[in-house]
């Protein structure tokens, strides 16, 4: 979603921006735009193009400066257009970038409207831009010129979201920056101060970040970096070192990003269960050993992938440890009056740690009386793990394909683990099958790479899947969160409508549906629902539907007319869905190279979804 990246250096800043932006690629955008301040006037490039074009006209307008703001915008407000386009100019002497939603803007701008402003985009961030513009003239009249003062009581005329960074043509020496709603990090560096909405941005520039807190304001100058809360008070932050590995972020010889993740799984998975030789509560932080006894109960709040890594999970912690779970989506979850239960464990799942929904949805749980919170998420420093009682971090690395993949896998690791410290917790694990489990886990990387290996067999199949505009997904049980995990990959790369059902549903109407024409993909293991599965197949092969079956190499389905089967390891038993769904991820991925689409980056998506 959108980026935010602002410098003040005793260099020109523009490449720093750039290149900030280019790291901020991966989150999702429509269109970009870069503002310095240059001989005593506020310059800008937008595009509605890539980053990389941004720069080529950056250079092409001899853009430099030694202060200045960038962003990368996925349009909320507006349409994604060159006016719409971030820094937004007031009066040419305030430039600003904006992540968020203010959701009165409406009235902000037709009181600002009838003060004389002329807005010139469909943005709710002109209305930031307008109302600093008004305090910081305000000031002016009284000869007291204070940004970062003006910012703040800017900053309280508004409802909704954001992260800012700002700078005045007046004040040449200072950026500001302000969080509430939204992540925004200071980095601390030799030649400048800076400003990003996602270390990654900064990457390889700075090692020393302070992540500011909700309603802190910034002001960034040569001499250093001072900070406020909302009313103005001097609050002190802490400030934490990242290494940000430069290395994860190359693609290396994959052509995307999605492809690669895909195969880092094994990994990624081998390196999050390396030192999980017990079982125990230790594994989600210091306390939760007392907590985790007193619950009686799980609710799992997510959006999206990180939704049916909840959804899979509620079978794991209802069958090995009997503790009853509820799954929820975060948006509406959020917006519900529901009956608190203060010995309910409220766990939020995410990779990035940022989905404003999610996120809400984790306060309001606190605010409803909720006292235990989990957060099981892919990212160290982000706002849902500071907000939680407890953390679990999945450790798979940055994701940069705007479609998770090993953040999901290593989601449901995590989830499991869970399940398996609530269970031996209530004396339901013994130690044999605590044993037995853990050397699953172990032996996991090297299932995961027996899937990967079937690459080529599901390459062929893409062809046909690029060939269809609609393909349904069945699954059952356990594996009926894989099968919608499936559906989601393939619509949201390879723009295929795809529909997941349980397979007993089929007959309850989807089956009208099937034809000929349908390509229907069946997650089928060798568990107990395998004969249910095989009688819904069967259902479908009746109408003539065409099968694309993963079965276990022991489930006893083999290809035939109309059914085609790549066959997987032998059944996995518990662990089973984390090596279906690798085939579905693949079978997308395949599918979107063959249909020619933005596989990394597609249409209309953001990584992070940072506004409701
Ligand atoms: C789909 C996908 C999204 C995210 C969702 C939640 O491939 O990535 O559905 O899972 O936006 O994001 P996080 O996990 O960051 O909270």
């Amino acid at each position: 979603m959108c980026g935010i990246v602002g410098a003040v250096d005793r260099r020109d800043v523009t490449s720093l921006l750039t290149e900030g932006l280019r790291r901020l690629e991966y989150r999702g955008y429509d269109s970009c735009g870069i503002a310095v301040l240059q001989q005593g006037a506020l310059r800008r490039v937008r595009s509605v193009a890539r980053v990389a074009n941004l720069a080529a006209e950056v250079a092409a307008a001899n853009l430099s400066g030694m202060i200045g703001i960038a962003h990368t915008r996925w349009a909320t407000h507006g349409a994604p257009v060159a006016k719409n386009a971030h820094p937004i100019f007031s009066s040419g002497e305030i430039a600003i970038v904006h992540n968020g939603i203010i959701e009165n803007h409406e009235s902000l701008r037709e009181e600002l409207q009838a003060h004389g402003y002329v807005f010139e985009s469909d943005t709710d961030t002109e209305v930031v831009a307008h109302l600093i513009h008004r305090m910081w003239t305000e000031q002016a009249a009284q000869g007291a010129k204070d940004l970062l003062c003006a910012v703040r009581h800017a900053l309280e005329r508004l409802h909704g979201a954001y992260a800012i960074a700002v700078f005045a043509r007046n004040d040449p020496g200072r950026v500001i920056g302000a969080r509430a709603g939204s992540p925004l990090v200071v980095g601390l560096g030799e030649q400048g101060n800076y400003l990003a909405s996602d270390v990654m941005a900064l990457a390889g520039a700075v090692e020393n970040f302070i992540y500011l807190e909700e309603g802190d304001i910034a002001e960034l100058t040569l001499d250093g970096v001072r900070l406020v809360d909302r009313s103005g008070h001097a609050v002190q932050r802490d400030i934490k070192v990242h290494r940000a590995s430069t290395h994860s972020v190359e693609l290396g010889p994959y052509r995307h990003y999605m492809h690669k993740e895909i195969f880092e799984q094994p990994n990624v998975i081998a390196d999050a269960i390396e030192r999980v030789d017990t079982i125990s509560a230790d594994l989600f932080g210091q306390g939760a050993r007392h907590a985790f006894r007193e619950i009686d109960s799980v609710l799992i709040v997510a959006c999206g992938t990180s939704y049916y890594a909840g959804m899979t999970a509620k079978y794991w912690l209802e069958s090995l440890a009997k503790v009853a779970t509820q799954v929820e989506v975060a948006s509406e979850y959020r917006y519900r009056s529901s009956v608190a239960n203060p010995n309910t464990l409220v766990v939020v799942v995410s990779q990035s740690g940022e989905t404003a929904d999610t996120l809400a949805a984790l306060k309001h749980a606190q605010t409803q009386g909720h006292r235990h919170t989990l957060t099981v998420c892919n990212v160290a420093s982000s706002t849902m793990m500071r907000q939680a009682e407890f953390q679990h971090l999945t450790s798979a690395g940055p994701e940069i394909g705007v479609a998770s993949t090993k953040a999901f896998t290593t989601q449901l690791v995590a989830l499991f683990l869970l399940a398996l410290t609530l269970s031996k917790q209530r004396g339901r694990l013994p130690a044999a099958q605590e044993a037995t489990f853990l050397d699953q886990l172990h032996r996991l990387p090297g299932k995961l790479n027996s899937v990967l290996a079937l690459e080529a067999q599901i390459i062929a199949w893409a062809e046909t899947f690029a060939r269809t505009d609609h393909a349904l997904f069945l699954g059952r049980g356990l594996h009926y969160p894989i099968a919608l995990e499936g559906a989601l990959k393939l619509k949201e790369i390879s723009y295929v409508h795809a529909e997941a059902y349980p397979a007993g549903e089929l007959k309850h109407g989807p089956l009208a549906l099937v034809t000929s024409q349908m390509p229907v993909v069946a997650v089928a293991p060798n568990d107990a629902l395998l004969d249910k599965l095989k009688s819904n197949l069967q259902e479908v092969r009746a109408r003539s539907g065409q099968l694309y079956v993963f079965a276990d190499a022991d489930s006893r389905i083999a290809s035939g007319d109309g059914l085609h089967v790549i066959r997987m390891p032998e059944h996995y038993g518990s662990l089973s869905p984390i090596l279906h769904v690798v085939p579905l991820q693949l079978l997308a991925y395949h599918t979107a190279c063959a249909r020619g689409t933005d596989v990394d980056k597609p249409r209309n998506l953001a990584k992070s979804v940072t506004v409701e």
